[in-house]
């Protein structure tokens, strides 16, 4: 069993898109609202002049955001195979770690990093450095899983919660060490698993518990799990203030 921010697991898991695009097509039948689209719709909802986002995976949100009328996106991955897929798509791509971003100081307007956190060894420097590239009063928009996501599923092979390093019910606290203002949306949502190749497929798919594929028993029937996840929108404060900056008129 790998941790989900192991950097040698993280770069096995990411070499192709294989997992990433099995996991991703248990999600088409879902039922409620599409946190993808919610997070496309916070981001253009802030009008952002430049938007860098973060582990785009196979950069289906960038498409997306450039023909909505987004006109400066690029992205970043640690994964040179998904550099390749986002700029197969006409984008701008690079290969760099989060952990140290290859631009200046508040450079950008909005940034996202969408279901990618929990893969980082060094959160707290990851934070800094979305931060640091942020223009002032910029956001970062992220979505990640709930310890509860899946729940369903993962408690038929024993295991309970995930202990997520970047979660729905952690990362507010979290994003305050680095930002002025947080605002945390839960979404839930519901998915049909229709029978039990589905589910250990998907189980096979998950980066730190493909190892419990085979203690999933068969299923009676389809099992119905809710997807869990929530969306934050944490926010540069304007100006930094300091105390040498007030009070010394004439
Ligand atoms: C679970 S995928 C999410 C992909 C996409 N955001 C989505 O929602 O489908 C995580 C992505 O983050 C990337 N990633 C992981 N660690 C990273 C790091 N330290 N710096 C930059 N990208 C990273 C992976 O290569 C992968 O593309």
């Amino acid at each position: 069993m790998s941790r989900l921010n192991d950097p040698a697991a993280v770069t096995r898991e990411y070499a192709t898109e294989v997992g990433l695009a099995t996991r991703r097509s248990l999600y088409e039948g879902l039922e409620g609202e599409d946190m993808k689209e919610l997070l496309a719709q916070a981001v253009l909802a802030l009008r952002p002049s430049s938007v860098l986002e973060i582990g785009p995976g196979r950069g289906e949100l960038g498409q997306r955001l450039v023909e909505a009328g987004v006109s400066d996106y690029r992205a970043v991955d640690i994964s040179p195979r998904m550099v390749q897929l986002v700029r197969a798509r006409g984008l701008s791509a690079q290969v760099a770690d989060v952990q140290a971003l290859p631009y200046g100081d508040g450079v950008i307007a909005c940034v996202v990093a969408a279901w990618m956190l929990y893969h980082v060894p060094d959160l707290d420097r990851a934070l800094a450095e979305i931060a640091r590239v942020l223009e002032p009063g910029g956001s970062l928009v992220a979505v990640t899983n709930s310890e509860q996501h899946l729940r369903e599923l993962w408690s038929l092979v024993g295991a309970d919660r995930f202990e997520l390093p970047f979660s729905a019910e952690n990362g507010e606290a979290t994003l305050l060490r680095h930002f002025a203002a947080v605002s945390a949306r839960p979404v839930e949502a519901w998915l049909t698993l229709p029978d039990t190749d589905a589910a250990r497929r998907y189980i096979s798919a998950s980066p730190s518990r493909a190892h419990l594929t085979t203690a999933l028993p068969d299923l009676p029937g389809p099992l119905r799990v809710g997807s869990r996840t929530c969306l934050f929108i944490a926010t540069r404060p304007q100006r930094a203030e300091s105390a040498g900056s007030l009070g010394h008129i004439g």
